[in-house]
């Protein structure tokens, strides 16, 4: 029995009082497909080439952001491919105009000082579209294999937050003197801090309750993994009730879209994915040994079957045209700006959902 689209999502009704403008992204295809690797329809393609023409192809039908996730080595099968984010952001930054490039960072694998400057350096051949996301890891031989090492998982959010204060000023051009436990820096200042605004965007990936203090505290999204519309919503209100300086956190949706022009065809799909991904059951045995088990995400990718990375399907953006636009429309007016997603095979998809979603939530949201 596969996972039916949650038929509460229409019917939903926790609203913020003005939902903030929606905006739209695409996960960039670092290592390959993301429902499953063996597709006769999308064969294994990691390469920078396809993430270029992907990312350009995004921002021609109007897309507003795009994530690119880190990992040095691939998470999913070490054999096979992985885009380097910080080069390709680099470079996606130098050949578009508009989209905004968001790039994935594990604190352990870059010195703060340094990793302000990359963000600063992209910021610049960006015009200002540049933003971070941090994320604390799960891939244990990620680190532990290059020696690094891989602290227990609260330890992991408590350098990640010395870590974060340490690049916060520095982004902002602001001349640092910080001693911690982990890092030492006297009298730094970068230069040429941004002239576009303050500093580059700082998204926040996790679950835990570290990664929402952390995110409370310090970040400006929250970037929430695919889920029902009551669990996002709870972790909504969670997060929103916490103290604050500054302006209001945002928040952002990971998930995988099947819209087609039944809701029978998208299930069809849909089973036709799992079927798909059934023939991954070994490689994804592999990377269920070598993931973090205090990582919450993936308790919630376990919460009920799916396809796609960071919850994919598990939030419910599968079904006819009409219902994927008014899921939308409702995760929204819950307080989801940026729907972060992702489709298989990509290209097509996301052409398809710039056609037929795009408008039709358009004219839902006004
Ligand atoms: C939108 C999003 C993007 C993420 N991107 C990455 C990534 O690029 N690399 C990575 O190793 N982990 C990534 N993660 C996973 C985080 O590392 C993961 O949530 C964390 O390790 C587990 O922490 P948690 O227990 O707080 O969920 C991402 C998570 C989210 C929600």
């Amino acid at each position: 029995m596969v996972h039916a689209p949650d038929p509460r999502h229409a019917r939903a009704t926790m609203t913020v009082n003005t939902p903030p403008p929606v905006r739209f992204g695409v996960w960039a295809l670092v290592h390959g497909s993301r429902a499953a690797l063996q597709d006769p329809d999308e064969p294994y393609d990691a390469s920078w080439d396809r993430n270029r023409d992907l990312i350009l192809q995004a921002e021609a039908l109007g897309f507003d952001s795009t994530l690119i996730a880190q990992h040095t080595i691939n998470p999913h099968h070490a054999p096979q491919d992985q885009l380097e984010a910080w080069t390709a952001a680099a470079a996606i930054a130098a050949l578009t105009s508009r989209i905004e490039i968001i790039a994935a960072i594990k604190p352990y694998l870059y010195h703060p000082v340094v990793l302000a400057k990359l963000a600063l350096g992209i910021e610049h051949i960006s015009h200002g579209r540049f933003a971070i996301n941090l994320v604390n890891a799960w891939n244990r031989p990620e680190l532990e294999k290059a020696g690094i090492g891989f602290p227990e998982h609260d330890d992991r959010y408590i350098y990640g937050r010395e870590w974060l204060s340490v690049v916060e000023p520095l982004m902002r051009g602001e001349t640092l003197h910080h001693t911690g436990a982990n890092f030492n820096v006297a009298d730094y200042t970068l230069r040429p801090a941004s002239p576009w605004r303050p500093r580059p965007r700082i998204y926040v990936g996790g679950e835990s309750e570290p990664a929402r203090a952390l995110v409370a505290d310090m970040g400006d999204v929250w970037f929430i993994n695919g889920q029902p519309f009551a669990d996002v919503s709870a972790l909504i209100a969670d997060v929103s009730a916490r103290p604050r300086s500054g302006p209001p956190l945002r928040f952002g949706l990971s998930a995988f879209v099947i819209a087609r022009p039944t809701a029978e065809a998208a299930q069809a799909n849909l089973e036709h994915l799992f079927a798909l991904a059934a023939k991954d059951a070994d490689i994804r045995a592999v990377q269920r040994a070598n993931t973090d088990d205090k990582s919450v995400m993936a308790a919630t990718m376990r919460k009920m079957p799916r396809v796609g990375s960071n919850g994919g399907t598990g939030a419910g953006l599968v079904g006819s045209y009409d219902q994927v636009a008014e899921r939308i429309a409702a995760f929204n007016r819950a307080g989801i700006e940026t729907f972060m997603l992702q489709y298989q095979p990509f290209e097509a998809e996301m052409a398809r959902f710039a056609a037929e979603i795009m408008p039709r939530v358009k004219r839902l949201i006004g």
